[in-house]
């Protein structure tokens, strides 16, 4: 079985932190969203792994993940280009798939327990197509799957307005070469995008079999700045933390604290975990760094007060001002106006931001 793992598309919902970068390469518990996926092939027995590159961030991605070398894979470049959806990325994987069976994973998707049961229950039977599901509050933002009584999926549709149950697809599928003829057939859908999920209902309606595994673990797609602070809250609840940094006397440190080599908590600083911090970080005197926070590397932070919020690394924050529940883009500068006149905040945003003052 191969992997195609997805990592093209626009990221618009995630402006403006991705006008500088891919999406799947954001932060979660200081680990690009992309590398859990990866992480989840490799541990399911997936070590040849296709990885579609969109146009933008190509250089990025290729240069993080190598020839995979160092995650313990094999990777071959796909390149899509622009997103044309799901089933058009897929599609250019036919090639390097060639007769094998592969899992689809969606870049921006991060599972809690992996995908070794949803692989396991799709190699147990004669499927041609194997999906995970989850029940969610608003089924109309994924693609949502109707089941009969006994389970058996029935009809899966992407967005509806009126969806027939509670049940997404995740992000996540396993699929014989037969979907690709099925994507052939398929027609863009009304956003224009050639989808995954008419593609397998295409299969359905040639009474070829799809294998349903309901998911219980928690699961996350990554597409908005409030999804990746979720995220980032739930992976930084699984990780058990590991002290390779320095926690200096005086510092207060309680919780899991993940503190990566050269980060220092200073004397004077009060971290409550559970929190991630980047090497070469400096959680500085006066700092309250609390819970579900990730700070990336090369950061300073001084006489601040964050807490349930991702800082992606290489900024300075030393504003006395709480910051709650925020994203914060790399290279940043959050600083104090106090003292200053005229009296105001000073703001230098960036195209697509979003300010709560
Ligand atoms: O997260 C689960 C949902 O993912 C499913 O419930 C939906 O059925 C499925 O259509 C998909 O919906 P999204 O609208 O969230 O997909 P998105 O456009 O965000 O793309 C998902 C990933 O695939 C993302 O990492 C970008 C990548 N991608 C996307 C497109 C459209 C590509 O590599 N190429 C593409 O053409």
């Amino acid at each position: 079985m191969k992997g195609v793992l997805l990592s093209g598309g626009s990221g618009t919902r995630l402006r403006p932190i991705t006008h500088t970068g891919p999406k799947q390469l954001v932060p979660v518990a200081n680990k690009p969203v992309l590398q859990y996926a990866l992480e989840d092939l490799r541990e399911a027995g997936i070590t040849e792994i296709g990885v579609v590159l969109g146009n933008k961030g190509r250089e990025e991605i290729q240069e993080f993940l190598g020839d995979g070398s160092e995650f313990g894979v094999e990777i071959t470049y796909i390149v899509q280009g622009n997103p044309l959806g799901l089933a058009h990325a897929a599609g250019c994987a036919k090639d390097f798939v060639g007769d094998d069976d592969f899992v689809m994973y969606l870049g921006d998707n991060i599972l809690q327990q992996g995908i070794g049961e949803l692989v396991e229950s799709y190699r147990a039977g004669d499927y041609d197509a194997g999906i995970a599901l989850q029940a969610v509050d608003d089924p109309r933002q994924f693609g949502v799957a109707d089941v009969d009584d006994t389970g058996t999926v029935t009809r899966l549709v992407e967005k509806p307005d009126d969806p027939p149950s509670n049940l997404a697809l995740i992000g996540v599928y396993v699929f014989s070469p037969l979907v690709f003829d099925a994507i052939e057939r398929i027609d863009p859908s009304w956003r224009g995008e050639l989808e995954i999920t008419d593609a397998i209902q295409l299969l359905l309606d040639d009474g070829r079999r799809v294998d349903s595994h309901v998911v219980e673990g928690w699961w996350k797609d990554t597409g908005k700045p409030e999804d990746i602070l979720e995220a980032n809250r739930l992976a930084l609840e699984n990780l058990d933390g590991a002290v390779e940094g320095t926690i200096e006397e005086g510092a207060e440190v309680t919780g899991s604290v993940d503190l990566a080599p050269g980060a220092v908590i200073e004397d004077g600083a009060v971290v409550r975990g559970p929190v991630a911090v980047g090497s070469d970080t400096v959680i500085g005197e006066g700092t309250y760094l609390g819970p579900c926070s990730s700070v990336g590397p090369n950061t300073t932070i001084e006489n601040a007060h964050i807490e349930s919020s991702v800082v992606i690394g290489e900024s300075e924050i030393t504003t006395s001002g709480k910051i709650v529940d925020s994203l914060i883009g790399r290279n940043a500068t959050v600083g104090t106006a106090e003292g200053l006149l005229p009296e105001g905040r000073r703001l230098v945003v960036g195209e697509n931001s979003h300010l709560r003052l």
